[in-house]
Parts: structure tokens; C-alpha cells; sequence
């Protein structure tokens, strides 16, 4: 017993230096230790001692219990020592090492443009107003003195979802939906998505943006129009570009103009951008219909306004020198990164 006690002390120190990680040596702890462990059955085998040999055996496998514990113990720590060591060197940063570069992106010209534009407008006192770009044909059309089977319809080319509900072909509808719940004074700009039936090519889209202002109050008369699209046209394009009223026709404003700015590529010269004549068209506008203000709920008697609306698209071009509208539309990241 005593030979087969020594062995197993001897054999699991020698197992001991060999364990290479904690389950390892749990491993072995369990082999020798455990209920069912080699050291276990000594001290079970020592019922069949004689009384007399007893107490020296028990004090024989007491130490050797104690010798193993101790060796499990110290190697257990030199373990847990060694992993700590592998998982710091495992999660060492190197913070000298230079950091990875982040593409960046930039705003869509688009979206400069636009931001020009109601920095402009809200800079003049406009609140900013949204709607829906699927639109009631009430507010598209009807309310802005266009019944239906009006011809000018013919010239929106509209995409009708039913028979009373249209993709709006401009954002005129907002104007009518503020006019119908608010009081005046109104003094808006919306911005935003519109469509018609067009056919794709460098100067048209079925998709495009525009941004319209609506302006009542008492007294508001069609130099206050001018003087607005004045001050617009001189902040968009600088000091020296003015306005040029053409007469022309839309169902919601009596008298209605075409606006023409001064060309800012040649100041009013000449060149191949305005074809010689030194102006560029950009806008729609007129005094609104006292029509459109009593079918809206508008005292017309007691109030007058203005409205203008332009593309979007037209004023990006214009200012970036984009041969083509699908420029604006591909995201082609060539074109794009110019707009850095
Ligand atoms: N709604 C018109 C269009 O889409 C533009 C316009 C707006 C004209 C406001 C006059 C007044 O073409």
C-alpha cells in the first residue's frame, strides 16, 4: 500500500509539470482526487488494515494529500498566471498604428441647392411647409381653378392613381391646403417631389422637385411679387442679376408672368448657356386668383397674394453647368465627388 501510495504521488508530479491548461489539470485533480480518485480508493482500502497500521498509514496518505494539494494548487496558479499572459499579449493595441481613412460623403447638388434656397426664403420670414406627393385631385387641380376636363389639365401630363387621386404634377396642392385650414397672413415656401408623364431625356424627368411660395395678406400687391423675387434672385446669384416679368397664363393667378433672372454665367451679355440673350427662365408666379382664395375660404374681397413656383432640378443645372438632368438622378460617384 505504502509502494502503490508513493507511486501515485510520484506519477502525478510528474503529470503535474506536463498539464498545459486548466481543464487539464481539473482533469487530472479528478483522476486522483476525486470520489472515484486513486488517493480516494487508498484511503478506502485502509478499512482492511489491521488497527495497529492504521495511524501511520492515515498520516502517510494525509501528507501525501497534502503534497498533491499543494502541487495542484501551485500549478493551477502558474496556469492562470500563464493564460493572463497569452490573453494580454492576444489584445495588445498598437497605438501607433496610423487609423483606417473613412470615405466621406458629400451632399447631393440637389440638396445644396435646396438648402440655398430655404436658407433664402426663411431668411425673408417663409415658414416651410410639406405634403403629400399622392394627392387628392381637389387640391391638385380643382381648387386651383382647374376643374376637371379643364384643357390646361392637358398640360400636366398626369399620372392618376383613381379617378380622385393623383401623384401631384406640382407643389401648388400645398399652397391650397394651407389656404383652406390657415388664416391668413401665409407666408410659405414648399419644397418638395412632383411628377407628370414625361418621357426620360437631358432636360426632363417623370420625377423632379420644385419649391413654391405663397405670400397673403391685406395690400399685397404685385410689387411686393417683384420685389421678393428680386431680393431671391440677388442672393441665389449675386448683386446685378435682376427680373424680367413675361406675361403668361396659369388657371390659380390673375395676371400671371414667367420670371427670367439675368444670366449669371454672362451677366446678362449673351452666351450659349442663356442662347444669346442674356437671360434665363426659371420661374412661374402671378397674384393668386381671387377665385382660388373664395373657393379656399379667403375673404378675396379683403385679401390679395402672391405665389411663384420653379424647378428645382433647372436651378442645379444652371448653377453647376450639368449637361444632362439624368447627371443628376445616376449617383454615378464620378459626379457626385465634384460637389465636395
Ligand atoms: N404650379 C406651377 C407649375 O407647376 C408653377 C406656378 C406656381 C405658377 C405658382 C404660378 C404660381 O408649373
Amino acid at each position: 500500500m505504502r509502494e502503490q501510495l508513493a507511486k501515485i504521488v510520484e506519477q502525478a508530479l510528474e503529470q503535474l509539470k506536463g498539464v498545459g491548461d486548466s481543464a487539464a489539470l481539473e482533469q487530472l485533480r479528478v483522476r486522483i482526487m476525486g470520489k472515484k480518485g486513486e488517493l480516494t480508493a487508498i484511503l478506502r482500502g485502509m478499512g482492511q488494515l489491521s488497527p495497529q497500521e492504521r495511524p501511520a498509514m492515515g498520516q502517510l496518505v494525509n501528507e501525501a494529500r497534502r503534497k498533491l494539494e499543494e502541487a495542484i494548487e501551485s500549478c493551477g496558479q502558474r496556469l492562470q498566471q500563464a493564460e493572463k499572459e497569452a490573453r494580454l499579449a492576444r489584445e495588445a493595441i498598437d497605438v501607433t498604428l496610423p487609423g483606417r481613412e473613412r470615405a466621406l460623403g458629400s451632399l447631393h447638388p440637389m440638396n445644396i441647392v435646396l438648402e440655398d434656397l430655404l436658407e433664402i426664403f426663411t431668411g425673408m420670414g417663409f415658414e416651410v411647409v410639406e405634403g403629400p406627393e399622392v394627392e387628392y385631385d381637389h387640391y391638385n387641380f380643382e381648387l386651383l381653378n382647374l376643374p376637371k376636363n379643364h384643357p390646361a389639365r392637358d398640360a400636366q401630363d398626369t399620372f392618376y392613381i383613381d379617378d380622385n387621386i393623383v401623384l401631384r404634377t406640382h407643389t401648388s396642392p400645398v399652397q391650397a391646403r394651407i389656404m383652406t385650414t390657415r388664416k391668413p397672413p401665409i407666408r410659405i415656401v414648399c419644397p418638395g417631389r412632383v411628377y407628370r408623364a414625361d418621357e426620360v431625356d437631358a432636360t426632363h424627368s417623370p420625377v423632379f422637385h420644385q419649391i413654391e411660395g405663397l405670400v397673403i395678406d391685406e395690400h399685397i400687391s404685385i410689387g411686393d411679387l417683384k420685389g421678393t423675387l428680386d431680393t431671391f434672385a440677388q442672393r441665389l446669384y449675386g448683386e446685378g442679376v435682376v427680373t424680367r416679368f413675361r406675361p403668361s397664363f396659369f388657371p390659380f393667378t390673375e395676371p400671371s408672368a414667367e420670371v427670367d433672372l439675368t444670366c449669371a454665367n454672362c451677366h446678362g451679355k449673351g452666351c450659349k448657356m442663356c442662347k444669346g440673350t442674356g437671360w434665363i427662365e426659371v420661374l412661374g408666379s402671378g397674384m393668386v386668383n381671387p377665385k382660388v382664395l373664395d373657393m379656399c375660404g379667403i375673404d378675396s374681397k379683403r385679401y390679395t397674394g402672391f405665389a411663384f413656383g420653379m424647378g428645382i432640378e433647372r436651378l442645379a443645372i444652371l448653377r453647376y453647368n450639368v449637361p444632362d438632368m439624368r447627371y443628376l438622378y445616376e449617383n454615378d460617384l464620378r459626379f457626385l465627388r465634384q460637389f465636395r
